[in-house]
């Protein structure tokens, strides 16, 4: 989830704004790469940054084909579109941002039946995925797709063990379905396990990375895939409203963010470490591995507690609430070490639940 419905606005005089990977501005040599970025019509194909960036994504994550797409959101949805027909059968797992946060997207662009199972910790396996596949019988919607996350937002950055994703892909294609990866952070996989792109991507019919958060520019991502389906991903994008004109302004950032902020990734997680690690409050828990950049606070024991949000909101900490007494905390190109300790003194400094 980017944004953050329960805060309103950024209050200006904030110090440290941590609720997302998302709020990063464009540094002074990023916007220097977007003044000086070559154009042209992208929707005639005549943007040679444009292509550049989507040759650069395709070969990054071994991939044919490259579609660069204003959204991490229109990239999924371009996804779900170009591999089902309506009244099909999508699994996922029941925190993905396709279905949570992507406002009904596949219900209405596509028209098909998400299946979504619940798990502890975000990873899905095999089999709780075959445990829901519909059966064929005309009493049920015919399956077609499956999604992924990698890493999890909801379940707190989580990067799925790829020996089980290989697994995933294996079965899920040995029944003439499709997978996709919604890989908005896909980088932060790669940079945290020292997995190739490629190799991370290689189990996957699309995948949709996002340019705009951790990476730090301004807008966009990038659905790659085989020929034929990003051909019909740009047909799509169309009617969606997502061709764009002298994008290359843009897709320059992409390509900065890209060659220049993907090992400083690592800042990022080493930063998230260090906050869960300095957590000393009775009431409060990290209950997930900090596997990357993402850090989800337990208010213990009061469930529903929102004092917390607006405590560290008080303290200049800008947070995000996760739902019920839970807050998420994003440590990005913005922040700086002194950031980091501000929060932990601000977390522990909270005088407790007023529930
Ligand atoms: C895992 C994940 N997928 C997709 C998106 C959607 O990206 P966008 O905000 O660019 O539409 C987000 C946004 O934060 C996300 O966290």
């Amino acid at each position: 989830m980017s944004g953050s419905p329960q805060n309103g606005d950024a209050r200006r005089d904030a110090r440290v704004d941590m609720r997302s990977d998302t709020v990063t501005k464009p540094t002074p040599a990023m916007l220097e790469a977007m003044l000086t970025a070559e154009v042209g019509d992208d929707v005639f194909g005549d943007d040679p940054t444009v292509k550049l960036l989507q040759e650069e994504v395709a070969a990054r994550l071994g991939k044919a084909a490259a579609l660069y797409v204003p959204s991490g959101t229109m990239s999924n949805q371009l996804a779900l579109k170009s591999q089902t027909s309506p009244g099909d059968q999508v699994v996922l797992e029941d925190g993905a941002h396709i279905y949570r946060y992507e406002g009904g997207g596949p219900g209405m662009l596509s028209g098909v039946q998400l299946t979504c199972v619940p798990t502890a910790d975000g990873l899905l396996a095999w089999e709780m995925i075959e445990a829901v596949l519909n059966p064929d019988n005309v009493h049920y919607a015919p399956p077609s797709l499956v999604c992924l996350e990698n890493t999890h937002n909801r379940a707190g950055g989580r990067i799925l063990p790829q020996d089980e994703v290989v697994r995933i892909g294996e079965q899920v294609h040995a029944r003439g379905l499709r997978l996709h990866l919604d890989g908005a952070r896909l980088w932060h996989a790669h940079v945290a396990t020292g997995t190739s792109l490629a190799e991370l991507a290689a189990p996957f019919d699309t995948v949709s990375v996002c340019f705009s958060k951790g990476l730090g520019a301004p807008v966009g991502s990038v659905l790659v895939g085989d020929e034929e389906t990003i051909a019909k991903a740009l047909r799509y994008r169309k009617i969606f409203g997502g061709g764009m004109r002298q994008v290359g302004i843009l897709a320059a950032g992409c390509r900065y963010a890209l060659n220049h902020h993907l090992q400083r990734l690592q800042e990022d997680h080493d930063r998230a470490r260090a906050l869960a690690e300095g957590l000393d409050h009775p009431q409060l828990a990290v209950n997930h591995p900090v596997d990357t950049n993402i850090v989800i606070v337990d208010v213990l024991p009061a469930a529903g507690d929102t004092s917390l949000l607006a405590h560290l909101e008080a303290q200049g900490i800008l947070a995000v609430g996760f739902g019920p007494g839970r807050v998420r905390l994003i440590p990005n190109l913005e922040n700086s070490p002194a950031d980091v300790k501000l929060a932990i003194a601000a977390l522990n400094n909270w005088t407790g639940s007023n529930q």
